[in-house]
């Protein structure tokens, strides 16, 4: 992320930008009307990768190491898997389970 900014950092001659970065589900973002020029997000691949379930393998082991200075990431026993924007039939039911949840709201 810092990379990517680098350029519009450059642009405004070493100015600070109020540039925002946070760590949540995209489908529910606090921020008033008008109150960002742009919201950047990078959304998973329909049910291609379970990314919740690929993390719990490193979350528990940078929650033994990161977890007092990261309070509020590393609250979860495991990653959370209920808000991932993702069609997963393992925790959906099925596959049109999944497909239903990943499609509507
Ligand atoms: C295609 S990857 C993005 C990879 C990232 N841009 C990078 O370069 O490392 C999709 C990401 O969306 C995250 N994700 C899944 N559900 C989400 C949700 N409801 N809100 C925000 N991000 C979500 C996944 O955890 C995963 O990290």
């Amino acid at each position: 992320m810092a990379e990517l900014m680098e350029p519009l950092h450059e642009q405004l001659r070493g100015g600070s930008p109020a540039v925002s970065i946070r760590c949540g589900t995209a489908a529910n973002i606090e921020a008033s009307d008008e109150s960002a020029d742009l919201i950047c997000i990078d959304p998973p691949y329909y049910n291609n990768v379970q990314y919740a379930e690929l993390s719990d393998y490193f979350y528990v082991w940078q929650k033994r190491t990161l977890h007092d200075l990261y309070p509020q990431i590393f609250r979860r026993r495991l990653t959370n898997k209920q808000d991932e924007a993702v069609a997963n039939p393992a925790r959906d039911g099925s596959s049109a389970d999944a497909s239903a949840a990943a499609t509507v709201g």
